[in-house]
């Protein structure tokens, strides 16, 4: 069996095509939701995301901001650049891009930006209001990508065995609280799988949905899943390649080939989880409008 092939391009545009529709609806009422995004640091990989979610929000409609401090600012000159976004009306969402040099308290940055414009979902009340169940809170884009993904691609969650292999904060953690929640894209019984997770391929075979999210090229092989799981691959690892133009190519957390030959479903890298991240953000940056106006 040769897996479908569920393409994270074409559903991040149709959520974003959404996202500029109600933007533009807002626009005729004068309102303009708006994300800033900080970048500390020259991290090429980080440089690159920030580019692609100030021009998706410019493609979006949305009003876009993007600070740049250098590699050495100071902690408390980030919290002042925090403080400042917090306070400025025209700035509805926040996004401090991790990681941040290693001088930086990244969990003081985070408990700093105001949690009604926390569209990354990292501020302890967010995480804590999705841990119950509050729609209110917002979610963190990447795994609530990959919910979208399962949605519009027909994947039933509910009462499904899903595996997620990582816990960090920004993937696995908040993965587990999406599937678990009651109605679409929930319901599911999860399993969270880490380093010290023992006979891990005897509980990834157990999987009906396998989510893999531990930044290791290649880590899910073949003899891991069993035949007809959906596999969703959150990794983008870069791995020296001295026949590509960069010197480098790009691959995910899964074996691709040799599991793609045994799975009824999975994500490409490229092209997969990757693309959906940042369609969420912008769903998010608009929630955020929509809740402040409520207030
Ligand atoms: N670094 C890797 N993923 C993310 C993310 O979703 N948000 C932020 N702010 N930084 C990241």
């Amino acid at each position: 069996m040769t897996a479908r092939v569920l393409d994270g391009t074409a559903i991040a545009r149709a959520i974003r095509a959404e996202v500029a529709t109600e933007v533009a609806r807002l626009a005729s009422s004068g309102r303009k939701p708006g994300l800033a995004a900080v970048l500390v640091g020259e991290d090429p990989a980080s440089a690159v995301y920030v580019r692609s979610k100030g021009k998706a929000c410019e493609e979006a409609g949305m009003h876009s901001v993007t600070l740049r401090l250098p590699a050495a600012a100071t902690e408390a000159e980030l919290l002042e650049t925090v403080d400042r976004l917090n306070a400025d009306p025209q700035i509805h969402g926040i996004l401090v891009q991790l990681p941040l040099p290693k001088h930086i308290n990244s969990e003081k940055v985070l408990r700093r930006i105001d949690p009604a414009k926390d569209v990354d979902g990292f501020h302890p009340l967010n995480v804590g209001k999705l841990v119950v169940g509050d729609k209110t809170a917002f979610r963190p884009a990447t795994p609530y990508g990959v919910q979208q993904m399962l949605i519009r691609s027909g994947v039933e969650t509910k009462g499904a065995h899903a595996v997620i292999v990582g816990r960090s904060n920004i993937v696995g953690r908040p993965m587990a609280n999406l599937l678990i929640q009651q109605g679409p894209g929930g319901d599911a019984t999860v399993t969270v799988c880490h380093s010290r997770t023992r006979d891990l391929p005897s509980v990834t075979r157990s999987a009906d949905i396998l989510i893999a999210a531990i930044g290791k090229p290649e880590f899910v092989t073949a003899d891991m899943v069993r035949p007809g799981v959906v596999v969703i691959d959150v990794g983008i690892n870069r791995v020296d390649d001295a026949s590509r133009p960069k010197g480098y190519r790009l691959v995910g957390d899964v074996a691709y080939g040799p599991v793609s030959e045994i799975a009824a479903a999975i994500t490409p890298v490229p092209g997969g989880v990757g693309p959906m991240t940042i369609a969420m953000l912008l769903q998010n940056t608009l929630q955020a409008m929509q809740q402040a106006a409520l207030d």
